[in-house]
């Protein structure tokens, strides 16, 4: 029997199945009730982590059983996003860009944005728990999880894209001037940097207690990039809780001057 047509009898019994028995509302039930099991766990684990002694890093997995239905706060995925465009800028053809990632905590958006748009990607943290956590839950034959402290120990290479999300604000001022030095040392000819950070509270607190330098504005993080690169985009986005910066810097064309971008503007 041919594949095709033993699929075929299949869904044909898959077919009659469903029209004898209520498989559809069956399994949407089972969806949601485990929906509903996940969202508790991870909320629990939510309050376990970050009610006190909180980590360096989030795990994702928070956001996307819990925290995202929750709140309806969707900015934990724009990141993905945003440095998902630089991958998509230096792909050329069937070659996929090979990826070094600063500071990846969980690993979740090296496993579940940028993997599959990689031909490798290197992901360092210089925290264990966070290393140990990227490997058990977001391991891929692609990527490599090192441990390793950024100021020192970036691995040797030229990579198409370097991305840094979540983590330049973890840096003082002159940590970051230099560790742009060496990021750029570690970048092709044409490739990007691109990531996220947070802009400072309006009250003049801190988000987070690890964070050393919170942005003011767009200009307060291009400042940064425009020593290093010829061309520097900055994009805000504003939610309830936060307002967000990403960035994309390099020496050729900005993702969306780039073919994959149509730009008409009168
Ligand atoms: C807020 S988390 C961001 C993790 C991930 N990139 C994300 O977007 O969810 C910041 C990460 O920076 C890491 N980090 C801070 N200082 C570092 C350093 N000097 N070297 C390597 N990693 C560092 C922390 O361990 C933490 O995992």
């Amino acid at each position: 029997m041919s594949h095709d047509h033993a699929e075929h009898v299949d869904n044909s019994l898959l077919a009659k199945a469903k029209r004898t028995f209520p498989l559809v509302p069956i399994s949407r039930g089972l969806s949601r009730a485990s929906r509903k099991a996940a969202s508790a766990a991870h909320k629990l684990q939510f309050h376990v982590e970050w009610d006190a002694d909180n980590p360096e890093y989030f795990d994702h997995f928070i956001d996307q059983h819990w925290q995202w239905s929750a709140n309806r706060q969707s900015f934990p995925w724009e990141r993905g996003v945003y440095s998902s465009l630089a991958l998509q800028a230096t792909r050329s053809g069937s070659h996929l860009p090979k990826v070094l990632e600063l500071c990846c905590g969980d690993g979740f958006n090296t496993y579940h944005f940028y993997s599959a748009q990689a031909d490798s990607i290197t992901s360092i943290d210089f925290d264990p728990s966070a290393i140990a956590t990227a490997k058990k839950n977001c391991s891929y034959a692609n990527i490599r999880y090192l441990l390793g402290d950024i100021r020192t120990d970036i691995p040797e290479g030229v990579y198409d894209n370097v991305i840094w999300d979540a983590a330049i604000e973890h840096f003082t001022e002159t940590e970051i001037k230099a560790l742009m030095g060496t990021i750029k040392s570690r970048l092709d000819t044409g490739g990007i940097l691109s990531g996220y950070t947070i802009i400072e509270p309006d009250d003049g607190g801190k988000h987070l207690h690890q964070h050393e330098y919170e942005f003011h504005d767009k200009s307060d993080l291009a400042r940064f990039l425009e020593p290093w690169f010829n061309n520097v985009q900055v994009l805000e986005t504003v939610h309830p809780q936060r307002r967000n910066l990403y960035f994309w810097a390099s020496d050729s064309a900005l993702p969306i001057s780039r073919e994959i971008a149509l730009t008409v503007e009168k």
